[in-house]
């Protein structure tokens, strides 16, 4: 599909927006919220997200509810043209919800029962939370369903954590009870016959706890059956959240922001849920060149959050303006990144650009955190120019909103991989996966490809290349889906330490990779890890390059053997095949590379499999990325992640939709600079 509908009616634009709490500053309405509003116009934001953590504003005492101060807010965004992704106020409860009924509040992994404070500290179980969250959900709707502000539901804010009370084990128990069925067969999944762990009855077992010498972590049955059951009770919580609206208000859409790679809620569970997937994204600029990387990094998580939301236009739903307050170093953002921030996120799919916060808050925990409003309250700050420009910019492309992503590469990066894989008591105890999946999805788009990140239960039809790292658990399902891939013609790389164990987390027996020995065409017999400094070498292509840490002894049994180790007692074993099945192919690659490496290995299978690159030739510190629009109109990003100009080759000549310049060959793009290009 390559046009979508704009993410709320009426809106076929690109969203500026942010998070905003004017119920911080009802004393000073007259003149603050005024001024917000004078604002918001100069730098175009047409969205603001209000309500997400104004429960005691709403509700001050139970069942009392002030929603006055809400109307006006309400009335005046409807004012000014700008519409309202209104959150429903779950992410912090007000104390006297905590005093009332204790219940709500979460116990710890140590069996720690929580007092009241912080946000994200309650119990999902809880059935008085549940009633009182649905409660006031229930009455936003009713009261705003038909507001004309109105234009989106933000649910809670950041689902997150885990909570081991009574009802929570209760829920997680029965919850075991209709995975398995049967205690027999929990202990058979959870191979429970080990250190005398066979349980009678489900009511045996209790969730596990950190540190292992309180009680049970050690068990992968249980920690990755918790590890399911705790997403499942996040998703389970947003459909419990979300009832009241979507009975109400089905025509309004509804997200809630995601984290990235947040690993306790697998994302692309949850994404079914979401109407639209948001995230926040604060990623660590440095100033320096070391941006390259954190610019690679972040593109990876707007790809994989596009991917959990089914590659529908996303939602940048927060990023900061300025310098955060809560990473180790909180410096100021170089001029131009506020702009590449915003754009990179456009050019990945998403049709917002949003920032926490919009004023900076007189006090408080985030009072120094970046904001498009400081405390002076002037307009003529560095930041709030930067952020002028960005809403100039998002005017000028707006015709981008809609277009999507038409990429015939997907990377898998998989929640319950990971979740097995942090568990696994072999090779090293940090297994790299994240950094894994990354170092491809970067080589991936040096090699110029576009890239869809999905997991083991996406459909795989449709796209020519898929990669899959570190594939070591094989979910049900997922072999048959890649063996009718790969024999429909498709291409795959999988790596070391795949295809290990079942959804079970028991390993395969019939040889490694298990179930994918056939389309991989090698059997993997053992596997080295070694300290990164000692490395081991392999040629490919006529240049030679190291490999570390991992290193799988692998045996060619129906692959071709395209390069050998060539030192250490498994000198001359395969390090990278080749296996023809069906009509397609299968690399297999059997060490930890660098990322010079895996761009070489995409750059021939581009040639291979005669994919277009979006830019060929791309230089070290530039991206680029393709949306397609109505009537298959495609839009190239170009970017330039450096502090420094770059040159990129662009091909045949384009107009570059934000200096309406028509460009062609190499050209020059600026520090930190973005280009949009559309056929002329
Ligand atoms: C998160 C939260 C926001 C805010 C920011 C600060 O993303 O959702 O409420 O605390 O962090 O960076
Ligand atoms: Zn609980």
């Amino acid at each position: 599909m390559a046009q979508y509908p704009p993410i709320m009616k009426g809106m076929p634009v690109l969203l500026h927006g942010g998070d905003y709490n004017p119920e911080q500053w009802l004393k000073q309405k007259d003149t603050i919220w005024k001024e917000d509003m004078a604002f918001a116009k100069k730098a175009g934001i047409n969205t603001l997200s209000i309500g997400i953590f104004s429960w005691a504003h709403l509700e001050p005492q139970e069942g009392c509810y002030t929603f006055e101060w809400m109307d006006e807010v309400m009335d005046m965004l409807h004012a000014n043209g700008i519409k309202a992704i209104l959150a429903t106020p779950s992410g912090a409860r007000p104390p006297w919800l905590a005093e009332k009924y204790p219940e709500v509040l979460r116990v710890n992994n140590l069996r720690q029962k929580m007092l009241y404070g912080g946000r994200h500290n309650h119990c999902l179980s809880s059935p008085v939370y549940r009633e009182k969250v649905a409660q006031i959900n229930e009455k936003l709707a009713q009261r705003y369903g038909k507001h004309p502000a109105l234009g989106m539901w933000h649910i809670s804010n950041e689902y997150g954590g885990e909570c081991h009370c009574p009802l929570c084990q209760q829920e997680f128990q029965d919850w075991l009870k209709d995975r398995y069925g049967t205690i027999e067969a929990l202990n058979e999944a959870w191979w429970n016959q080990f250190w005398a762990h066979r349980y009678n009855n489900f009511r045996q077992i209790e969730s596990p706890t950190s540190p292992d010498w309180l009680g049970e972590n050690e068990n992968h049955g249980l920690k990755l059956s918790w590890r399911r059951f705790t997403s499942w009770h996040h998703c389970d919580f947003y459909v419990h959240e979300i009832e009241p609206l979507k009975r109400i208000t089905p025509e309004i859409p509804c997200t809630t922001n995601l984290m990235s790679t947040y690993p306790a809620i697998d994302y692309f569970a949850l994404g079914r849920l979401l109407d639209r997937s948001s995230w926040d994204n604060y990623p660590a600029w440095t100033g320096t060149e070391a941006d390259a990387e954190v610019c690679t990094d972040t593109a990876f998580k707007h790809d994989l959050m596009r991917g959990v939301g089914d590659n529908k236009p996303f939602m940048m739903m927060e990023s900061s303006p300025s310098a955060v307050n809560w990473q180790p170093i909180n410096g100021l953002r170089r001029p131009g990144t506020i702009l590449l921030q915003g754009l990179q996120a456009v050019a990945h799919g998403s049709d917002t650009v949003q920032y926490f916060q919009f004023r900076k808050s007189r006090g408080n925990f985030e009072k120094f955190h970046g904001a498009l409003i400081d405390h002076t309250g002037r307009s003529d700050t560095r930041v709030f120019q930067e952020v002028c420009a960005v809403g100039e910019a998002l005017k000028t492309i707006a015709s981008v909103a809609g277009s999507s992503a038409e990429n015939k590469v997907a990377l898998l990066y998989d929640w319950e991989n990971r979740w097995a894989l942090d568990d696994a008591r072999f090779v090293t105890p940090q297994k790299g996966y994240e950094q894994t999946v990354i170092a491809h999805h970067s080589a991936l788009m040096a090699a110029g490809l576009g890239v869809d990140v999905v997991d083991e239960t996406c459909a795989l039809n449709g796209y020519r290349l898929v990669v899959a790292p570190m594939c070591y658990m094989l979910r049900n399902g997922f072999p048959d889906q890649v063996k009718t891939f790969v024999g429909a013609g498709g291409t795959l790389v999988l790596t070391y330490i795949s295809g290990y164990v079942n959804q079970d987390d028991l390993c395969f027996l019939d040889g490694f990779p298990g179930p994918l020995r056939e389309v991989a065409g090698v059997w993997a017999e053992e596997v080295d890890a070694r300290p990164p400094q000692l490395t081991n070498s392999f040629a490919y292509e006529g240049k030679t390059y190291l490999c570390r840490e991992y290193f799988e002894l692998i045996h060619a049994q129906t692959a071709e053997v395209l390069s050998v180790y060539q030192s250490d007692f498994y000198a001359g074993m395969p390090v990278v095949t080749k296996n023809e099945y069906g009509k397609g192919c299968c690399y297999y690659v059997a060490a930890r590379t660098g990322t010079d490496f895996l761009t070489a290995l995409y750059r021939t299978l581009t040639r291979e499999q005669g994919l277009e690159p979006i830019v060929p030739g791309l230089p070290q510190g530039a991206g680029a990325t393709l949306r397609v629009g109505a009537d298959g109109l495609e839009y190239r990003f170009v970017m330039n992640y450096l502090p420094e100009e770059t040159r990129v080759n662009v091909g045949p000549p384009q107009r570059d939709l934000l200096t309406c310049h028509t460009v062609a060959g190499e050209t020059v793009i600026p520090p930190r600079g973005v280009l949009v290009l559309v056929k002329e």
